[in-house]
Parts: C-alpha cells; sequence; structure tokens
C-alpha cells in the first residue's frame, strides 16, 4: 500500500472537501460503527478467497534486488567520512519531481504504521497473516530501493530526508474508518494510487534509471491493488449493503498516507499542477478504474441501504468531476503562482 503523492481531498489544491482532515485529528474514530461480528464472519468465510489471490499473487510476483537498480557508481562519502555533505546545487530534476520522490520515499517509509493497521484488521493467522507478512516484506523493498537510490544519487536533501522521516514515522498512520471492509477498501483504491504515483514519478524526472526503478515498484503496487480489489470484490458478494456504504465512505473521505508529511500541501500541489497525480488522474486513473472492476452502478444485488450509499457515491463523483475541471482550468495560474515560469 504505502507510497505514493499527492492528493488529501481536504487538502489539495484539487480538493476543497471539508473532510479528512491532515493531522492527528483526521481519523474519526467511531464515526463509523465497527460491526466486529460481521468483521469476524468475513475473515472467516473469506480465508478461501484469500489463499487464492495470495496463491495468485505469489505465482505472478517476480522477484527483484533493490541494490541493482542503484547506481552505486555514483555515490561517494559524505562529510563525516572525509568527503563531501549535499548541497544544493548536486539536486536533480524538476522541483516538482523532487517533492514527488520526497513524499513517495517517505510514505514508503511510514511501513511500520500500516503493518500494524493491516496486521490488526487481518490477523497473523491463516492465509490472512501470511498476506500481511509477504506485503509488508514487499513494500520495505521498496523503501529500500527509493532510499537507495536517492542518498547515492543525490537527487534529494539527505538531511531534509532524514529530519522529515522522523517527524512523520512519529505520527505514524491511522485509517480513517475502522473496520475490514473500510480497510480492504482503502487499499484497493490506495495500492492503485500508489501505482500511478510511482509511475508518473519516475517519469517525471526524465532520468532512465530513475524511470526503471519506479516502474519496477508500480508493477508491485499493481499487484497488490489487484490482490485487495479481488478480496473485496468476494466482500461484495457477501455482504453487498455494508460493503457499498464501506466505498462510498472511503472514496469521499480518501487521502493519500503520506497527507501528513511536513509541508505535504505544497508539495502535493507541485504534484498536482506537474500532473504526477492529479484530480482527474485519481478519479480517472484510480477510482472509475476499481469502481467498474466491482460493477457498482451495474449491481441489482443491493437493498435499501446499498442503494442510498450508491447514490451518495454517484453524487459525490459529480461533484469531484466538476472541481477536476476547474483544477485543470486553474492549472497554469498555479504554476506560475509556484514560481514555474516553463
Ligand atoms: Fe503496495
Ligand atoms: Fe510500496
Amino acid at each position: 500500500m504505502p507510497s505514493g503523492a499527492a492528493i488529501s481531498m481536504a487538502q489539495s489544491p484539487t480538493g476543497g472537501h471539508s473532510v479528512a482532515l491532515p493531522g492527528r485529528a483526521w481519523h474519526p474514530r467511531g464515526v463509523t460503527a465497527v460491526d466486529d461480528s460481521l468483521d469476524v464472519r468475513l475473515l472467516l468465510d473469506l480465508e478461501s478467497v484469500v489463499e487464492a489471490e495470495l496463491s495468485r499473487h505469489l505465482a505472478m510476483h517476480k522477484p527483484w534486488n533493490p541494490h541493482d537498480y542503484v547506481p552505486w557508481d555514483e555515490g561517494r562519502n559524505f562529510a563525516f567520512l572525509g568527503g563531501e555533505d549535499w548541497s544544493p546545487e548536486q539536486q536533480r530534476y524538476s522541483q516538482a519531481a523532487r517533492s514527488s520522490l520526497f513524499v513517495n520515499l517517505l510514505t514508503e517509509d511510514n511501513l511500520p504504521s500500516y503493518h500494524h493497521e493491516i496486521a490488526g484488521m487481518f490477523g497473523r493467522d491463516g492465509a490472512w497473516g501470511t498476506w500481511v507478512g509477504r506485503w509488508t516484506a514487499e513494500e520495505n523493498r521498496h523503501a529500500v530501493a527509493i532510499r537507495d537510490y536517492l542518498v547515492v544519487t543525490r537527487a534529494v536533501d539527505p538531511v531534509a530526508l532524514e529530519e522529515a522521516r522522523m517527524v512523520h514515522m512519529t505520527e505514524g498512520f491511522h485509517a480513517v474508518h475502522p473496520g475490514l471492509l473500510h480497510g480492504v477498501a482503502y487499499v484497493s483504491f490506495q495500492e492503485l494510487a500508489t501505482r500511478v504515483s510511482h509511475r508518473n514519478t519516475g517519469a517525471a524526472t526524465g532520468d532512465p534509471l530513475a524511470e526503471q526503478l519506479f516502474q519496477r515498484i508500480a508493477l508491485d503496487e499493481n499487484l497488490h491493488m489487484l490482490f485487495y480489489r479481488n478480496v473485496f470484490n468476494a466482500a461484495l458478494e457477501h455482504s453487498p449493503d455494508s460493503a457499498m456504504r464501506a466505498i462510498t465512505e472511503t472514496v469521499r473521505d480518501f487521502a493519500m498516507p503520506g497527507n501528513g508529511i511536513e509541508g505535504f500541501g505544497r508539495k502535493s500541489m507541485e504534484i498536482a499542477v506537474a500532473g504526477i497525480y492529479d484530480l482527474r488522474q485519481h478519479i480517472d486513473e484510480v477510482l472509475m478504474p476499481v469502481l467498474r472492476y466491482w460493477r457498482i452502478f451495474e449491481r441489482n444485488d443491493f437493498g435499501p441501504e446499498g442503494e442510498l450509499a450508491r447514490q451518495e457515491l454517484a453524487t459525490f463523483l459529480e461533484g469531484l468531476q466538476v472541481q477536476a475541471t476547474r483544477f485543470d482550468d486553474r492549472r497554469e495560474a498555479m504554476a506560475l503562482r509556484l514560481g514555474w515560469t516553463d
């Protein structure tokens, strides 16, 4: 799940919603009543689906080594070992690309918190527990690879990165809504958002080596998305109304896990203006493909509660479209405001 830049519906230049406030106060625990008995039933009833998805994942995932992707011959010591410390003229890429690299790495760094959340939801037993371990190991590889790459190439300020990591990890990550359905719905969207964000971050560097690394990571994120999306699909069959409610609340309150990073507001604006991750992409490349796969607007198995939640989602998406168009219209003006002249 982790990683990815740049969109908090509350904070982003594309947003303007009054939901999902960033920081410690933004997870209204208890807002959604958790049906613990439903969570237990889902864990039991979907175990075989998780087992099948885990097998599919393991068959599709190609092993890779983070060190293979790092140009070690560009590295040198810092002053502590007699070399030279980082200075701004050593940085690489555009401001937006650097902001995105920064946010994406810090988000991957925050894995202990995500592990805590996921392990709390899924438990450590059976296929669910095996997935928790496997997924955590794969995600850690992302942070290892990106950190090594950025420190060796000096593309971003390593001291600023380390200071921000300390703050970000100390704060940790807290799910907006508790409960298994909300959790799996969230990571279904979030893994895909991360895939898009990593892929576009690599492309934004214009550097074939960085692009190669981020494409490799994006492939992992896509497989993670498939796992969660498919498990949630089974949950939709199992408990359509509760699952639909979880989707609506998750889409409505969606915030990237990195939204607690210091300076995230400006960074997310840079990332959005540069087209690395903006609201239009969030709708077209993240929300809609997943909603289409779940056949949300074609299903006929909802009761009154599911219907209501589906209608709320449709209304929310219409509003999001309007905001995305408004943002597209303002993109140039915002680039000027950021001081970008070309
Ligand atoms: Fe992931
Ligand atoms: Fe990741």
